[in-house]
């Protein structure tokens, strides 16, 4: 047999035990490509089935995007419309599947791209990414959504560059990290880019787990073009039971540099500790391509924050004091000032800043008390500022 009849053999195989198996009559087989991350998000997933009789389960802690199984078929349905996931390779082991499409009866096929583009168009209204100077936005996004550009991606391994790419965005807290991770992941969903937010108990469960290396690997892997956030990436690393920070750090990395990129990745860290404090070894060039700090917002980028205010709050209050009294304060606290103003507005009427500013600062001052250790302190630091877990 020729590579091409063995291949059509193989696949009419697969077409008609998937159809079978969801009890297809006419089945079409589609490759949804970009959009195969949304279509499987908010598909409701149903059983695995085999695939002319075989069926590997596979363990995986990943998200909805993985179909659990490097061979065998899949089941879902999406708005009341039934379609098969089909993952085959013909040893059965390997987790990138040589074979991987979907089936759905001809009748639902129109009817199933039209919905996915239903939901794509709106998912398109979430809202507007945090307030940022524009060049850092247009940098921001030039290096993440713009980098995973079809195009982009195409020319990049032409001239035999990397399809990787690390960001970290730093500064301290409440200015739009976060949300502009929250921003991007939505971007994903909306361009049909796959995406893994990778949470700090996540990649500790990784890290106890027995073949650590595997594990972490696993969670930093996207199939296709997307991007992979490791969001507050120092309060991960930081092993709360041990002062063993740098052997922590030494698996994470080793687990970074044996991910085999298929299509095109950026990752996205996020801390809010200085960069001087960063392992070097993590901050090089491959690692980490680009670092974005968000800063506290000057005047002009409060007032643009405060422009987003219902405009019932801007008719009640002087905008321009507002804006001069929240100098030095991070987003999140002029977006607390508005949850004061707001609070008060419902017990007592009318808009009362100077009553929401007293009560914030005296927030302030009992939550000051509370200090939460953040960050990669040198594990010298720890004894003098009476760290128990070693990083201050
Ligand atoms: N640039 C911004 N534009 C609009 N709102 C913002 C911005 N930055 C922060 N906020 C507001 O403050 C809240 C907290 O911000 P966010 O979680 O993005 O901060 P962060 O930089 O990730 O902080 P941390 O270092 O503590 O994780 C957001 O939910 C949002 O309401
Ligand atoms: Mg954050």
């Amino acid at each position: 047999m020729t590579p091409l009849t063995s291949y059509s053999a193989d696949h009419k195989l697969m077409v008609e035990s998937a159809a079978r198996a969801a009890n297809l009559t006419d089945p079409v087989a589609f490759a949804p490509h970009g959009h195969y991350y949304t279509l499987l998000y908010y598909a409701t997933r149903g059983e695995l089935v085999p695939l002319d009789g075989a069926l590997v389960r596979q363990w995986a802690t990943r998200d909805k995007f993985s179909s659990k199984t490097p061979f065998g078929v899949r089941l879902y349905a999406l708005d009341g419309i039934r379609f098969a996931r089909v993952c085959g390779h013909t040893d059965g082991q390997r987790e990138q599947s040589d074979y991987d499409f979907c089936v759905v009866e001809r009748a639902d096929y129109l009817k199933l791209f039209r919905t996915l583009l239903k939901i794509t168009r709106q998912k398109a209204d979430h809202g507007p990414p945090p307030v940022m100077p524009d060049e850092q936005f247009a940098v921001m996004r030039q290096h993440t959504l713009g980098y995973l550009d079809r195009d982009n991606l195409k020319r990049i391994k032409e001239l035999g560059g990397r399809a990787k790419r690390g960001l970290l965005l730093t500064g301290p807290p409440g200015n739009g990290k976060t949300s502009a991770c929250r921003w991007m992941w939505e971007e994903c969903q909306r361009n049909g880019y796959e995406y893994q937010i990778v949470s700090p108990d996540a990649y500790q469960a990784a890290r106890r787990s027995c073949n650590p290396v595997q594990a972490v690997r696993e969670l930093f892997t996207v199939h296709r073009c997307g991007i992979i956030f490791f969001d507050d990436m120092d309060v991960a690393l930081r092993d709360r039971n041990t002062v063993r920070e740098t052997d922590d750090q030494a698996v994470f990395l080793s687990a970074l540099d044996g991910i085999q990129v298929n299509e095109g990745v950026v990752y996205v860290f996020t801390t809010n500790c200085s960069v001087d404090l960063i392992d070097p070894a993590f901050k090089r060039p491959g690692r980490i391509d680009l670092v974005l700090h968000f800063e506290p917002p000057t005047a002009e980028l409060r007032r643009r924050l405060m422009d987003r205010w219902h405009a019932e709050i801007r008719a009640g209050i002087d905008l321009n004091a507002a804006v001069e009294q929240t100098h030095g304060f991070s987003f999140a606290e002029v977006e607390e000032l508005k949850n004061l103003l707001i609070l008060r507005h419902i017990d007592a009427g009318g808009w009362d800043w100077d009553w929401a500013f007293e009560q914030f600062r005296q927030n302030r001052t009992d939550l000051a008390e509370q200090h939460r250790p953040v960050g990669f302190a040198p594990l010298a630091s720890a004894s003098t500022n009476g760290s128990t877990n070693g990083h201050g």
